[in-house]
């Protein structure tokens, strides 16, 4: 029997929950070689700031057995250079909604590049990362105290009437009264996990592999405490959660809406294999007539 893959994030409906994972995909162009863009539920763009960043030294990515760091330092062009030039290049090839990933280093930033963004009329919602290791000042900064996080969503909020997903870090000993509090200033939904803070060291060297000396670990090794996460959390919010975290498989896909996430981003999977997207689409059916699951929205979370 034909399986239903569609989903919904509030009123949005997706034709699928797959969503590639803002600073995985770029802004979608590096990835036409491999696939059909239109065939993902929606994506998420590189974290965009108000003003353009070179992001951090090199070296900053760093392999791990079950994974990878990153201290990329949110390098991107900048907002207005994103809604003039990279979106409508990306308009050609993808006619899906879009989710625009925001960062800034103060609620005035974070602000501003949503206002910019919002003229966007394919931009379907924001994702404002509150979460991010790799910058001082800013970033998980906002993600790691539940006052700031409610600051920044209440003042994004005011500034589009477009829905605002706030995006938790896991770095945190208590991510549920993160969510709540960003629930409670009015958010529409969340989005976790960002990057776990990890290091590597050059035993040769004697001295860190990346040159910012710590950054986020994400990828299979994770998928379990993402999972644990969303779980928690979709326990105690009424909004929608987008899980991400090391997800690689239909299986985990599958997982991770049993935890409660109304759909998923990959992320590091992509990066090793692009491929990674049409593959689970195509397991999917499979998997879900492995479950005795005919419709993806209809998963219920498990106790
Ligand atoms: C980065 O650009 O440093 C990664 C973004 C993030 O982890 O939020």
């Amino acid at each position: 029997m034909v399986k239903d893959l569609s989903v919904f994030l509030g009123d949005l409906r997706l034709d699928n929950p797959l969503i590639p994972a803002s600073g995985t995909f770029g802004f979608g162009m590096e990835f036409l070689p491999y696939f059909d863009l239109d065939i993902l539920g929606s994506l998420s763009f590189k974290g965009t700031t108000l003003a353009p960043r070179e992001g951090n030294p090199v070296p900053r990515i760093a392999d791990c057995p079950a994974g990878m760091l990153n201290s990329v330092g949110l390098q991107n062009p900048g907002a207005e250079h994103v809604l003039t030039q990279e979106i409508p290049a990306l308009k050609k090839h993808f006619h899906k909604p879009i989710i625009a990933n925001v960062s800034g280093f103060s609620v005035t930033d974070y602000v501003e590049a949503v206002r910019i963004l919002s003229a966007e009329e394919q931009i379907a919602l924001f994702e404002i990362n509150i979460s991010c290791p790799n910058v001082h000042g800013g970033g998980m900064a906002f993600g790691t105290d539940p006052a700031a996080a409610a600051e920044v969503t209440r003042a994004v909020k005011k500034a589009t009437d477009k829905p605002v997903y706030m995006k938790l870090s896991p770095n945190v000993t208590d991510i549920v009264s993160i969510a709540r509090a960003c629930e409670d200033a009015g958010a529409d939904g969340l989005s976790l996990i960002n990057t776990l803070l990890g290091m590597r060291i050059d035993p040769l060297r004697r001295r860190p592999v990346l040159a910012n000396k710590v950054g986020g670990y994400s990828g299979p090794g994770i998928f379990p405490v993402a999972l644990r996460m969303v779980w928690q959390v979709t326990g105690q919010v009424r909004i929608p959660v987008i899980g991400m975290g090391g997800i690689s498989s239909a299986r985990d896909v599958i997982e991770m809406l049993m935890a409660g996430a109304s759909a998923v981003q990959i992320g590091a999977a992509g990066l090793r294999d692009p491929l990674v997207f049409p593959r689970i689409l195509a397991d999917l059916p499979d998997v879900m007539e492995e479950y005795g699951i005919q419709a993806l929205r209809d998963i219920q979370r498990v106790e």
